[in-house]
């Protein structure tokens, strides 16, 4: 580096330096005023070094005078060790320090809104996007996003896969969401749909013959956003030819595995635990469980069926419901207004309500427990419950009586905010894969079968015939991982022949013109020869939140849209002109 405005990075400068003349440019980071001496972190890409401006250097003296928060500087100077008693060991350059002799300010800067240390509301954060960028802990975190894309390129490109790029303005993809709709001016009146993902594309791409595919692809979803998702949002998007479950499985652990060990220098387990996803719901109330928390759901129905409180024996005896608890061990310190607090956040859910009984004296039976509920359970179901919980003093059992959907919804959810309430998640990473997903599930608004994963999904040793027979029990090829609690990729094993493909289309009450509308050319495809193949998509944006220790997606995202879906920099979406509109066919309708 030996350009005009600098000969080092700021955090490259140290100990080996001192004597040294050289130049760095950058940003005022923080400016001292010292009687007499003005000291000036400056900071670059690399981070902060230590300017001194003396008086000596009248000129120069009288520049840094004016020299405020985010001027933009090159300096020249000799670097010099700092005197005893000003090292600073929280700075990589705190030993050091450059004695300004000549510089000049590049650019000045006006006051910025928030300093980089502040607390700010998120909205001018988001306005002042660059600015935000420039704390450290925004710059950290879109750094370790490159390392982490970094590596898994690496991982991909040693492995022979081509790096392929598919359209962003084109047909509809079915992943569930509601697509973005861009008109078109040509054909006025017609509309392309930004991709949900790029899943119908890389299957043809397997058609084409080119055996492994990924591309780092954006992806764009008009749905409800949450702390962990976002209208546009980045995948790693892999798919491959001639391959069974668990070719991808252990492709796919085995990149994972490196991208923790080359970003983190963590080992993750030899081989990740999975489970089916009955199992998970069973268990956590959950298809993307936390393997970190220890609480799990225990099935008691068997022992609801009998007892006179309806709240628990309707679902104890229907198949579609179930009852279930969860226990916290170490309840002390929990408050009626807690308990409350946990009731309105499980009707959140769907839940009616939440009993829960408190473990006083185990050793009384049924009078050392507190309870609302147990005047509706007799003596023996009690007994049985203790027994079977294997209960202890100082425990609270909070039951979950509905059907299956709202019990695993609510308890899964509780069990995470337990968790996180009472500090019972241990560290560490817990990936696991989920396999065996239901082909569909019924949606009881629409009144028909939706695919749990996607239509292109392949069933588990059935075929045509017999998936329609039963589509409600069938299992599917399809597998997620999930680290802590999210799930950071999906995928499957894909129908590779079209008979299979129009009775999944048939099952999800597409009718074949409408299939030939929206799918035909991909129909059309798998009749000229498809090989069988598959393939996943991990969320890269989660992966970096989990990565950085994030809490928010939008963190590791450099340019991300707000709650609303709105950009606050740019303040898109915005109006279009006129003239703009005509062309393209459109016209605006009134809001009532
Ligand atoms: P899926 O819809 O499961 O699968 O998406 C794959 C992964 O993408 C991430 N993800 C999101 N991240 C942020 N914001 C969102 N709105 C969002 N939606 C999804 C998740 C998820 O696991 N085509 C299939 C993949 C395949 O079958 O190969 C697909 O898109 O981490
Ligand atoms: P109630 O008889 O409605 O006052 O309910 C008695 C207790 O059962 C209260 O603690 C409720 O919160 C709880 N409860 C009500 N419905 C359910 C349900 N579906 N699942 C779990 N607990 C419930």
């Amino acid at each position: 580096m030996n350009g005009k405005y600098r000969t080092h990075l700021c955090e490259d400068i140290g100990a080996n330096d001192i004597g040294k003349q050289l130049s760095v440019s950058g940003w005022v980071h923080r400016r001292r005023d010292h009687g007499g001496v003005i000291f000036i972190d400056l900071r670059d890409v690399s981070g902060i070094l230590q300017l001194v401006f003396d008086p000596e250097y009248e000129d120069l003296f009288k520049t840094a005078e004016k020299m405020r928060s985010e001027f933009v500087l090159s300096v020249s100077g000799i670097v010099r060790e700092r005197p005893d008693g000003t090292i600073n060991n929280d700075m990589r350059t705190g030993a050091v320090e450059l004695l300004v002799e000549s510089g000049e300010v590049l650019n000045a800067s006006k006051t910025p809104p928030f300093h980089h240390d502040e607390a700010t509301n998120e909205d001018v954060r988001l306005k002042y996007r660059y600015l935000d960028l420039r704390r450290e802990d925004m710059s950290k975190n879109i750094k370790i996003r490159h390392e982490i894309t970094r590596s898994l390129r690496e991982y991909l490109n040693k492995s022979s896969y081509f790096e392929i790029e598919t359209p962003i303005l084109t047909k509809a993809t079915p992943e569930g969401a509601r697509d973005y709709l861009v008109p078109s001016r040509t054909q006025q009146g017609n509309f392309f749909a930004l991709p949900q993902s790029p899943q119908l594309f890389k299957q043809l791409l397997m058609m084409s013959g080119f055996d492994r595919y990924y591309q780092i692809a954006r992806c764009f979803r008009d749905e409800d956003l949450r702390a962990d998702r976002q209208p546009e949002f980045t995948q790693l998007d892999v798919e491959m030819s001639f391959v069974e479950q668990d070719d991808v499985k252990t492709e796919m652990e085995s990149m994972v595995r490196e991208l923790f060990k080359s970003v983190l220098d963590v080992d993750l387990s030899k081989q990740f635990t999975q489970i089916t996803h009955a199992e998970a719901m069973e268990r956590f109330g959950s298809d993307s469980p936390h393997l970190g928390i220890d609480m799990e759901l225990t099935e008691v129905s068997d022992l609801m069926q009998e007892v006179e409180f309806k709240v628990f024996s309707g679902p104890a005896n229907d198949d579609d419901s179930r009852v279930a608890c969860l226990v916290l061990k170490d309840s002390s310190g929990m408050s009626r207004k807690q308990i409350d607090d946990y009731t309105n956040f499980v009707s959140n859910y769907g839940a009616k309500g939440l009993a829960y009984i408190k473990v006083n004296e185990v050793e009384k039976g049924v009078d050392g427990l507190q309870s609302p509920i147990l005047k509706f359970l007799n003596e023996d179901v009690i007994n049985q419950l203790i027994e079977k919980l294997s209960l202890e003093n100082g425990n609270t059992v909070f039951f979950g009586a509905d059907k299956k959907e709202i019990v695993n919804a609510s308890l899964g959810a509780l069990r995470v905010k337990i968790a996180e309430d009472f500090d019972l998640i241990h560290e560490g990473w817990f990936p696991l894969w989920v396999t065996d997903f239901p082909m569909f599930h019924w949606d009881d608004k629409e009144k028909r079968w939706s695919a749990e994963h996607h239509p292109f999904t392949s069933p588990i040793n059935l075929d045509p015939e017999e998936l329609a027979t039963n589509p409600k029990e069938a299992l599917s090829q399809g597998y997620d991982m999930v680290l802590n609690g999210h799930e950071i990729g999906g995928g499957s094993i894909r129908i590779h022949s079209e008979a299979m493909q129009q009775a999944v289309f048939s099952i999800l009450g597409i009718s074949e013109e409408e299939a030939s509308e929206k799918f035909g050319f991909f129909l059309e495809a798998l009749k000229y020869g498809c090989p069988p193949h598959g393939g996943i998509a991990f969320g890269i944006d989660r992966i970096v939140m989990l990565m950085t220790g994030s809490s928010n997606i939008r963190d590791v995202i450099a340019f991300p849209k707000t709650q609303t879906a709105s950009c606050l920099l740019t303040d898109a979406p915005s109006q279009a002109g006129k003239g703009q509109l005509n062309e393209l066919g459109v016209s605006i309708k009134k809001k009532n």
